[in-house]
């Protein structure tokens, strides 16, 4: 199994949070972890961006970004990951005076040893917040090309309503230009029609989420006949409210219309579980069958960026 859509910022454990700020003498605003965890109720994709962000300012030094990845790459090696796509917001980190180079070289020194540790293949995938201006994921973008970051791809994550994939076309093309792979977030609180334009628009070669593809019977024959790898996250859209509850989730009608999902965990630290405990609650709550839960995995490593070497010793 892949894990295609991992935002490793949401990672993040409520513990590590907590040991990450006595070692860089940062004080929190929570008294001890149950206060934190009792933040962890989310109304929206914005009330959870909030926290996600406000905890990110523990997140220092090259070892804090290493030291946050290995611990998920040990966990998701334990559930089951083989090979996994990590996006990081080098702009969260930035606009608060992290270095590029910390942020980056952090992540990707923990990547750099995980095959060979935890026996997970990684590619990383530099992600963008739709919620800032075009110009400054642009000048991030030439910075990363710059330094010769080790990405293989950018993504597009954040506040979805009201920044359409339209706002961040030029990124997209540069992004193309320097050879690299393209995915977006689209249909998670957004429209429909984010999916079709981020698709025609940016020329992305995944939709991260992509569930209010629904709505649009048309869209769906689309995604079907193209085989658009669609990355669903089941615990997420139920902790953001994108659906109300896990027995409504929009998965099993996506499997029956032949549209190319895959299963993810998102942000584990925030939602409830990593991608095993997403297969353990799909299989208790919507009698996932094995068979299925075989599809979904063949789907996360056909749909990945791995090579064909590695997609065939995964397959
Ligand atoms: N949606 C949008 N932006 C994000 C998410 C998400 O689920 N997780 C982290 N950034
Ligand atoms: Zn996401």
């Amino acid at each position: 199994m892949a894990e295609l859509h991992l935002h490793i910022e949401g990672t993040l454990q409520p513990e590590l949070i907590f040991a990450l700020a006595e070692r860089n003498g940062i004080e929190l605003p929570y008294a001890d972890l149950d206060e934190l965890r009792s933040r962890y109720e989310f109304t929206d994709l914005q009330s959870f961006l909030d926290l996600y962000y406000a905890n990110m300012a523990v997140l220092r030094t090259e070892q804090d970004f290493a030291d946050m990845t290995r611990d998920y790459l040990a966990r998701a090696s334990a559930g089951g990951v083989r090979h996994v796509e990590v996006m990081m917001d080098p702009q969260a980190h930035v606009s608060r005076g992290v270095p590029l180079e910390t942020c980056v070289n952090g992540v990707a020194s923990a990547l750099a040893t995980s095959e060979e540790e935890f026996g997970v293949s990684t590619l990383l995938i530099a992600a963008f917040l739709r919620d800032l201006p075009e110009d400054d994921a642009l000048e991030v973008l030439e910075q990363l090309l710059a330094m010769n970051a080790p990405i293989a791809g950018i993504g597009l994550d954040s506040a979805e309503v009201g920044n359409p994939p339209s706002k961040f076309v030029r990124l997209y093309q540069r992004a193309a230009e320097a050879g690299l792979h393209r995915i977006a977030h689209a249909g998670e609180e957004g429209p429909a029609s984010y999916i079709t334009d981020s698709l025609d628009l940016l020329g992305v070669e995944r939709i991260d989420h992509g569930i209010r593809c629904m709505e649009d019977a048309a869209l769906v024959e689309r995604l079907a006949n193209e085989q658009v790898p669609l990355t669903v996250c089941p615990l997420s859209n139920v902790r953001l409210r994108a659906v109300d509850t896990l027995a409504d989730h929009p998965l099993p009608a996506m499997l029956s219309a032949g549209l190319n999902v895959s299963v993810n965990s998102d942000d584990p630290a925030y939602f409830g579980g990593y991608v095993d405990d997403n297969f353990v609650q799909l299989r208790a709550v919507l009698g996932l069958t094995a068979a299925e839960q075989s599809r979904l995995a063949a789907n996360s490593i056909r749909s990945s960026f791995a090579s064909d070497a590695r997609k065939a010793e995964l397959l």
